[in-house]
This record gives structure tokens, sequence and C-alpha cells, in this order.
């Protein structure tokens, strides 16, 4: 939280220097001349433009951001400062995975390494690095600066797919050789907050529209209403402009909207929720019954297409994002369909190399995965997993695969 709520002096202090105190009726907008008085200090010399891991840039505490302003990285064990809204100098900041400790009471600490679970993953990785515990495969833990997971991880080779804040895998996936520099997931992550405040899963309507990466549709369209929003954030693209109904949609009305016909925007799985949804409301009305049966809804997901499983009365089954078979059904009693997760199965599909992963007859990673000639234990989302800290990691011949015991 360190780092925030430094940001957060900084502006209050910009704000209330400048903006409330200082500028009184001047013309208070920025423009090329406005900073041609400002003195600016110099930025401590340990801030190296160059290599971001010698301190963080940020806003300026002058009104138009003229000058440079860095805070140079404590590391470990150096005093530091909690931030204090009375005292706006600050110089430095605890280092990348480090945060400021102080007793109960004191503005004073010193830098300490964080102890989020990501931190500490982190800590472990590093340490079995050194000691050359390492598998092949592992990578180490991505975290945001407050010490929580970072929005997505990869299987080098295979796929990125998207994080929750605690590190559990949510909605969003993406080639590992195709992906940009990096996964915001921000759509996938927002659904997952809802379904945190309102207690249920959303329905296809209910909730904005992420792409297969996990960020925001270009076009959304709510109550049959259609705007254009950013894909990385969902803030609307054109704020002013006004609500184009779904039905009148093209790219004429919406400069987003990229489909050849008008309106079309539900993809095949919403279109078939939303039939069953008109003829269940159709016979709600026409018998008056709270309760209608006999109706199966298609299990969407939150980009609009088939979930990877889907299941009918008596047998589960994994699909692409069409909802076609990629597996063989299985009779829904028996222990492969009840832990049926087809993520294997969607990740072959997403893949452009030619080296699959090995998948199980319920579309689910083998637990035993073989790359480049070695053998080694994965877990459920594909990523190498290793039995102890201790020692090294186990990676066999394929000779000697049998041996390997990937049940931990
Ligand atoms: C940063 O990089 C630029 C161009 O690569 C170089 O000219 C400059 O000297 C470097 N500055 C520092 C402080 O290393
Ligand atoms: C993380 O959050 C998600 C979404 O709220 C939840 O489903 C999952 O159980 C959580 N995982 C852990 C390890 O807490
Ligand atoms: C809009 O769609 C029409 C019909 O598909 C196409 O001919 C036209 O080039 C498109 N216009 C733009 C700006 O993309
Ligand atoms: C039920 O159907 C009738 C006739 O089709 C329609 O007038 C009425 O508005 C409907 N009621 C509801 C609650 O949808
Ligand atoms: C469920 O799917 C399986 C496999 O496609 C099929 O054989 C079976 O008849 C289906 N059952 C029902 C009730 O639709």
């Amino acid at each position: 939280m360190y780092k925030k709520s430094l940001l957060f002096y900084t502006l209050t202090y910009f704000a209330t220097t400048h903006y409330v105190f200082g500028a009184g009726d001047e013309d208070i907008r920025c423009v090329a001349s406005s900073c041609k008085d400002v003195k600016c200090s110099s930025v401590p010399k340990q801030c190296n433009k160059n290599d971001t891991s010698t301190g963080i840039y940020m806003l300026s505490p002058d009104i138009c951001n003229c000058c440079d302003y860095c805070l140079y990285n404590l590391v470990e064990g150096e005093d530091c400062t909690i931030g204090d809204p009375s005292n706006p100098k600050h110089y430095s900041i605890c280092g990348p995975s480090l945060t400021c400790v102080a007793e109960e009471n004191q503005i004073d600490g010193t830098c300490q390494k964080m102890s989020t679970e990501c931190a500490l993953k982190q800590q472990n990785y590093d340490k079995r690095r050194e000691d050359g515990y390492l598998g092949t495969m592992e990578i180490r833990a991505n975290c945001d600066e407050d010490g929580f997971y970072d929005t997505y991880k990869c299987t080098p080779g295979q796929t990125c797919h998207c994080l929750h804040l605690n590190g559990s895998r949510i909605f969003g996936e993406a080639n590992f050789n195709t992906i940009p520099s990096y996964m915001p997931c921000a759509c996938s992550r927002a659904y997952y907050d809802a379904v945190e405040v309102i207690g249920r899963e959303l329905y296809p309507t209910e909730h904005f529209r992420c792409t297969e990466n996990g960020n925001y549709d270009h076009v959304q369209c709510i109550n049959e209403k259609c705007l254009c929003v950013d894909t990385e954030d969902g803030a609307p693209t054109f704020p002013d402009d006004k609500l184009v109904p779904l039905n009148k949609v093209t790219n004429e009305t919406l400069t987003c909207y990229k489909g050849d016909k008008a309106g079309n925007y539900y993809k095949e799985c919403e279109v078939a929720y939303l039939e069953i949804r008109k003829e269940v409301l159709a016979k709600k009305n026409e018998t008056g019954a709270n309760l209608v049966i006999g109706y199966s809804y298609p299990s969407c997901d939150l980009d609009g297409t088939y979930k990877p499983v889907q299941e009918n009365k008596t047998h589960k089954y994994c699909v692409n994002k069409q909802g076609s078979l990629l597996t063989t059904p299985l009779e829904k009693n028996s222990q492969l369909a009840q832990t049926m997760d087809c993520k294997c199965a969607r990740a072959t599909v997403i893949m452009t190399s030619a080296e699959k992963p090995n998948c199980l007859e319920n579309g689910n990673y083998n637990s035993i995965q073989r790359r480049r000639g070695l053998c080694r234990c994965v877990d459920q989302d594909g990523h190498q997993k290793c039995s102890s800290d201790e020692k090294e990691c186990e990676e066999v011949e394929e000779s000697e695969a049998a041996n390997l015991n990937c049940s931990f």
C-alpha cells in the first residue's frame, strides 16, 4: 500500500500548495510556457532513467508536472519513512517486493521483504535458484507493487492465463508465442469482483463482455444499448456519444463495431442462451408458473462463447469456443467426468507450437508432461510443480517416466 499512498500524498501536496493556496485567480491551464519559470530540483543521482530497477518516476509535485520527479529504490534494511502528508519531501522508496515496516505509531522504519503469498513465492523461487533446485519450466511469480499476484501467468511455449489477485486462475487465455508484452486481464478480474459482491455467477447479459484474453470487448451492449469502450480498462472511448440501440449497430453508427451485419453482437452461446430464456419467459407468462422446468441453458463464458466444460443429462464433454466437441463425451458419474476441466484440451486449440501438451481423456493436463526429452510433474493448469524445496525438482528421461510420482 505504501507506494500508492505516497502517490496520493504527492497529489494532495500538489493540490494544496499550488491549486488551493497558490493559484488564486491565475489561469491554471498548463501550456508549454507554464514550465518556463519553474525551478526544478535535480532527481536523486541514484535514479537512472535507463534502468527502472533503480527508482520510479512519477508525477512531480508542481502544478504542470514540469519537472522530472523520481524516488530512488532503497534496499532491504535501509531506513524508510511511511508516508507523512506534512512532509512532502520524499526522495526514496522501498524497492521492488520490499515494504516499509515501522513500529506502531512510528513513521520511520526499515525496508523489509513483503510477506504476501506472492512475495513469499518469489523468495522461495530465488532461494531454490541459488541452491540449484529449480525446474527448467518453472517461472518466477510476478507480483504487483502491493505484493499481490500480477494479472497473468504463463507456461513457456504453451499459453498464458489470467490470475485473480489471490493467485487463482480466472477466465482469459492467450498463446504464449504471440502474447503482447503484458496481459491486463481487467475485464476478467472485474467480473470476479462483481461475483464476490453479488454472491452468484452473472448471466451473459448482466456483465461486461470480455475478449478471449481477459480484456474488455470493444463493443459493449447493455440492455440493448451499445457503446465503444477501451479494451484495457473498459472506459467509454467516446463518452459524449449517444448509446446506439442494438438493432441499429453498424460500422457507421458505432465506430468500434466490426461485424458485417447490423446488430450482430451476440455470439453463438449467447444467442442459444437468450433463445432458451425467451422460451422460458413465454412459458411462465402462459402458465403463470414461477418455475419452469425441462430447459437447460448452455454454459457461456465471459467472452460470450461456450465454456470449455459442457454437459447434458447423462454426459460431460469438452467443447471449443464454438461449441463443437473436443473430446469424447464421458458418462457423468465416472471419475474422469467429475474432475473434468478441459484446460489442456483448450490450451491445445490456442497453441501454435508443435509441442502440444499431453491431455487426458477428459481434457485435463496429464500430471506428467514431456518436453525437450525430459518428463516433469505439472499442476492442473500445466505449470511445473516440484515435490520439495529441499532438493532438485524432479525431471527424468522418458524411459524413467514410470518412476515419476506426481501425486503430491
Ligand atoms: C541512457 O541511454 C542513452 C541512450 O541509450 C545514453 O545516451 C545515456 O547516456 C544513458 N544514460 C545513463 C544515465 O545511463
Ligand atoms: C480467489 O478468488 C476467487 C474469486 O473470488 C475464488 O473463486 C477463489 O476461490 C479464490 N482462491 C483462493 C485461493 O482464495
Ligand atoms: C462498413 O461495412 C460495409 C459493409 O460490410 C463495408 O463495405 C464498409 O467498407 C465498412 N466501412 C468501414 C468504415 O469499415
Ligand atoms: C403475456 O402475454 C400477453 C399476450 O401475449 C402479453 O400481452 C403480456 O404482456 C405478457 N405478460 C408478461 C408478464 O410478459
Ligand atoms: C448426451 O450426450 C451424449 C453424447 O453426445 C449422447 O450420447 C446422449 O444421448 C446425450 N443425452 C441426452 C439426454 O441428450
